[in-house]
């Protein structure tokens, strides 16, 4: 695959940090969209995006055992040229890190999956296109510049190679199986 040229994204903040629109500049953590998020959105939406399911005890876990990861700084080392350029099935990215596959997502968001695509493709990362998007995947593949597709495979061979042939035929390069959710969560929210 061609190799793109991969900006830096902590420059990029720096340098664009009055293009950042007003109302996200008191953004300085995720958690800071959850109180703005709620009072903008039809609550169904914000409790769809914000809870997980009945009593949130897998959400918790998630969220503590990623807690417990720490960071140990290392002093005194040369940290003249930082690199957080990552090789992923031969292609680079400027970022360890993509975003996830979120369905629905245009429901949060006008535009929602295109608008990640884009995003992420601009901080030279990726957006995974969910399989439960609003948006024809066509569409956040040419608009969006997705390149990485997830998918519930259906239990029928026929059916999986058609919906392969699609996506394939779409852009996408990468596929994401998830595999699991053989039935859907009970999003009481
Ligand atoms: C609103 C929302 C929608 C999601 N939709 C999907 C989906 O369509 N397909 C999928 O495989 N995972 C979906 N997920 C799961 C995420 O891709 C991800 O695995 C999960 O949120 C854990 O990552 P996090 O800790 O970064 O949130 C969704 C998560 C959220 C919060």
């Amino acid at each position: 695959m061609a190799k793109t040229a991969v900006p830096n994204p902590v420059s990029m903040m720096r340098h664009n940090a009055s293009a950042v629109p007003r109302r996200l500049r008191g953004m300085l953590s995720l958690d800071d969209f959850e109180g703005p998020a709620r009072r903008h959105l039809p609550l169904s939406v914000f409790g769809y995006v914000s809870g997980g399911v009945e009593d949130d005890v897998t959400l918790s876990e998630n969220r503590a055992a990623f807690r417990r990861i720490g960071l140990r700084p290392r002093v005194l080392r040369d940290v003249s040229r930082r690199d957080l350029t990552t090789q992923l099935f031969g292609q680079e990215y400027a970022l360890p890190f993509g975003i996830a596959p979120m369905g629905f997502s245009a429901l949060a968001a006008f535009d929602g999956d295109v608008v990640l695509a884009k995003g992420a493709r601009a901080t030279g990362t990726f957006a995974i296109c969910s399989a439960a998007s609003l948006t024809p995947l066509e569409r956040v593949a040419a608009d969006g510049g997705s390149r990485w597709f997830q998918s519930y495979i259906p239990g029928d061979r026929d059916r999986i190679a058609a919906l392969l042939e699609r996506v394939r035929r779409a852009g996408f390069d990468t596929l994401v199986v998830t595999a699991d959710v053989p039935v859907a969560g009970n999003r009481e929210n």
